[in-house]
């Protein structure tokens, strides 16, 4: 249960800004596949890649209309994931694809990105390192209340984090853990095309 609103907002706010009939989309690590379900029938093409092959079977039975490959974004991209593409996403995803930006993106094209935490180490350095400038950067941070131990368990696996017994026992209360779910939003394009 969040106290404001819900931190990724802004990240779909930006997807849907540069979503177009003629866009062609891919996402990395798109698990079983909600973004696929919700956007992908507002744009050309949405491509999709994950390395957990159980997921993308759940993504695709999600997304029928959707492009849903097994790759875990090391070495050469996969021919099918070459594009090029307009619009490149991930939510929460794994931050290697932006190695790969110039390999799949048209010129004009952006990257969104959502992170888990306020900062997630490398994002603007590896950006810049592949010639993409940021164009828009926010942190966002909304206190949140989890109610059982279970739950944040739960919550702490899904974001790679460990759970600590410890913290629950001296911050839990009636209403459960208060906590901060923190985000990092990225918006960005390759700097030789900006005009
Ligand atoms: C936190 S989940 C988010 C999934 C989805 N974007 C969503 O919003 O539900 C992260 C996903 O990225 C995938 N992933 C992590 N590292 C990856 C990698 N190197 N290559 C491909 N997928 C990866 C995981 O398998 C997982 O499905």
């Amino acid at each position: 249960m969040l106290d404001g609103p819900d931190p990724e907002l802004t990240f779909d706010a930006l997807v849907l800004e540069h979503l177009r009939p003629e866009t062609r989309v891919l996402e990395a690590g798109c698990g079983h596949g909600p973004d696929a379900a919700r956007f992908g029938s507002g744009c050309a093409q949405w491509a999709a890649y994950d390395r957990q092959p159980e997921l993308l079977a759940l993504a695709q039975d999600n997304a029928p209309a959707a492009e849903f490959h097994l790759w875990d974004g090391k070495g050469e991209v996969p021919q099918e994931l070459r594009g090029p593409f307009d619009l490149i996403v991930s939510r929460r995803g794994p931050t290697s694809v932006i190695n790969h930006l110039n390999a799949v993106a048209a010129p004009d094209a952006r990257f969104v990105y959502v992170g888990p935490r306020l900062d997630v180490p490398g994002v603007p350095e590896r950006l810049g390192g592949v010639g993409w400038a940021l164009l828009g950067e926010w942190r966002v941070s909304v206190r949140a209340w989890v109610p059982t131990w279970t739950d944040w368990q739960t919550r702490c696996e899904c974001m790679g984090e460990t759970a600590s017994r410890e913290t629950w026992n001296a911050h839990a209360g009636t209403r459960g853990m208060p906590y901060h779910e923190e985000r990092y939003v990225v918006l960005a394009g390759l700097e030789s095309a900006l005009g």
